[in-house]
C-alpha cells in the first residue's frame, strides 16, 4: 500500500482518519493512548507542509441528530488535550461536509464522522463529500480499520490519493511479525470470560502459535474439557467439546492449579486449590502459583508472544496474581511480543509493563479481526488503490 511517509505534502489538503476514539468523562480525556499514538503522524504531517484536517468517531452517537443530542460524543475534548499537546492552534470545525479552509500550520479536527448521516453505512454521497475535502486522504485508524464505513473506507476509494498513516502501517507490521512469519516458539495468550466470543482467534491461534495459553473464563471451559469439576465457575457447557478439539490441534497447557472463591467479591479471600479438588460450590478466579510459574517458564522459552486478555479478575487484589506473573514474565522474556485490547491495556497499565512490551496495539475489536485472519476493510481498501 502507498504510504504517507512517503508522499510530498507540501501545500496539499490532506485528510486524516484517526482513531481518536477515548474515554471521556466531565469533558476531559481519562486515557489518552489512543491520543498519544496519533499524535507522531500529525506532528509528521505539518513537518511535510500538509494543510491537515484530521477525524475520528467518538462512541456511538445517532446519525443526524442535533449538536445538542450528540453533545457527549463531541469531540471538542481530544481537540483542548491536542491544544495543550501540540505547539500549532488546533480547532474544531461542525460545519464542513460542503468544504472548508484550512491554513498550514494549523490543525482542523473535523467533528465526530459519525454525527453525519450515511457514515456507517458506508453511504457513497458522505463518501465523495469527504474525499472531496482533500487531495490526500491517509487511513491511520487501525483501532477502526475493521469497520466499513465512509470515513475509513468509502472516502479512500473516492479521494484522489489513498495512503497508510505511519500508525496503521507500524500495527500492520508489528502484528504481522507476530502472526504471519513468527519467531518460534510462538506462544498466544487468550484470556477473557468466554470461549464462544473468541473461538475464531482461539481456532486461528491453534493453528498457528506453538502453545496456545487460555485464561480467565475461557480457561475454565478447558478445564472442564479435562474432565474436572468447575464448580460454579463461569463456563460454556456447550463448548467443552469445541475445547477438546482444540487441545488436539494445539498444545494448549491447562491450569494444575487455581484461585477460587464462594462469591464475586472483591473482598473475597483466594483458595488456591489443585484444579482436581475444586467443589460444586466454588468458583475459579485465576490461576493458581503453580501453574504461573509453569506459564512463565513457557513465556521465558517464547521467541515471539501474541497476548489478548487477562487470565484472572486482576481488577481484584486477591486474584490478580496470575495476570501480574505473566505481565512479569512476558517484561523479562526477550520474545518480541504485542499485546492488544480494551482488558489487556488496563492489565499492562496496571503492572507497569509498557515499556517492556515490544508493541501494543492501539485496536480492540480490529485486533482481534486481524488475529482471527480477517482482511480488515480499510485495508483492504488501501490495497485497491495502491497503485493509482
Ligand atoms: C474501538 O474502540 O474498538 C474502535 O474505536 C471501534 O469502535 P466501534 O466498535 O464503535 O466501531
Amino acid at each position: 500500500v502507498k504510504k504517507m511517509v512517503d508522499l510530498d505534502l507540501a501545500g496539499k489538503r490532506v485528510f486524516i482518519r484517526q482513531d481518536l476514539n477515548v474515554p471521556i468523562k466531565d469533558g476531559k480525556v481519562t486515557s489518552d493512548a489512543r491520543i498519544r499514538a496519533s499524535i507522531p503522524t500529525i506532528k509528521l504531517a505539518l513537518e511535510k507542509g500538509a494543510k491537515l484536517m484530521i477525524t475520528s468517531h467518538l462512541g456511538r452517537p445517532t446519525e443526524g441528530a442535533s449538536a445538542e443530542e450528540n453533545a457527549a460524543f463531541s469531540l471538542q475534548p481530544v481537540v483542548d488535550y491536542l491544544n495543550e499537546a501540540l505547539d500549532v492552534p488546533v480547532r474544531l470545525a461542525t460545519d464542513y461536509l460542503n468544504g472548508l479552509e484550512v491554513n498550514a500550520g494549523e490543525v482542523v479536527v473535523l467533528e465526530n464522522v459519525r454525527f453525519n448521516k450515511g457514515e456507517k453505512k458506508n453511504d457513497e454521497t458522505l463518501s465523495k463529500q469527504l474525499a472531496a475535502l482533500c487531495d490526500v486522504y491517509v487511513m491511520d485508524a487501525f483501532g477502526t480499520a475493521h469497520r466499513a464505513q465512509s470515513s475509513t473506507n468509502g472516502a479512500g476509494l473516492f479521494a484522489p490519493v489513498a495512503c497508510a498513516g505511519p500508525l496503521l502501517a507500524a500495527e500492520l507490521e508489528a502484528l504481522g511479525k507476530a502472526m504471519d512469519n513468527p519467531a518460534r516458539p510462538l506462544v498466544a495468550i487468550v484470556g477473557g470470560s468466554k470461549v464462544s466470543t473468541k473461538l475464531t482467534v482461539l481456532e486461528s491461534l491453534s493453528k498457528i502459535a506453538d502453545q496456545l495459553v487460555v485464561g480467565g473464563g475461557i480457561a475454565n471451559t478447558f478445564i472442564a474439557a479435562q474432565g474436572h469439576n468447575v464448580g460454579k465457575s463461569l463456563y460454556e457447557a456447550d463448548l467443552v467439546d469445541t475445547a477438546k478439539k482444540l487441545m488436539v490441534d494445539c498444545a494448549i497447557p491447562v491450569a494444575t492449579d487455581v484461585a477460587c472463591a464462594k462469591a464475586f467479591d472483591e473482598n473475597a479471600e483466594a483458595e488456591i486449590k489443585n484444579v482436581a479438588d475444586v467443589q460444586d460450590d466454588d468458583m475459579i478466579f485465576d490461576l493458581g502459583p503453580e501453574s504461573t510459574a509453569a506459564l512463565a517458564t513457557i513465556l521465558k522459552d517464547a521467541k515471539t508472544i501474541l497476548w489478548n486478555g487477562p487470565v484472572g479478575v486482576f481488577e481484584f487484589k486477591n486474584f490478580e496474581a496470575g495476570t501480574a506473573g505473566i505481565s512479569k514474565a512476558i517484561a523479562e522474556s526477550a520474545a518480541f511480543s504485542v499485546a492488544g485490547g480494551g482488558d489487556t491495556l488496563a492489565a499492562i497499565d496496571k503492572f507497569n509493563i509498557t515499556a517492556d512490551v515490544s508493541y501494543i496495539s492501539t485496536g480492540g475489536g480490529a485486533f482481534l479481526e486481524f488475529v482471527e485472519g480477517k482482511e480488515l476493510p480499510a485495508v483492504a481498501m488501501l490495497e485497491l488503490r495502491a497503485n493509482d
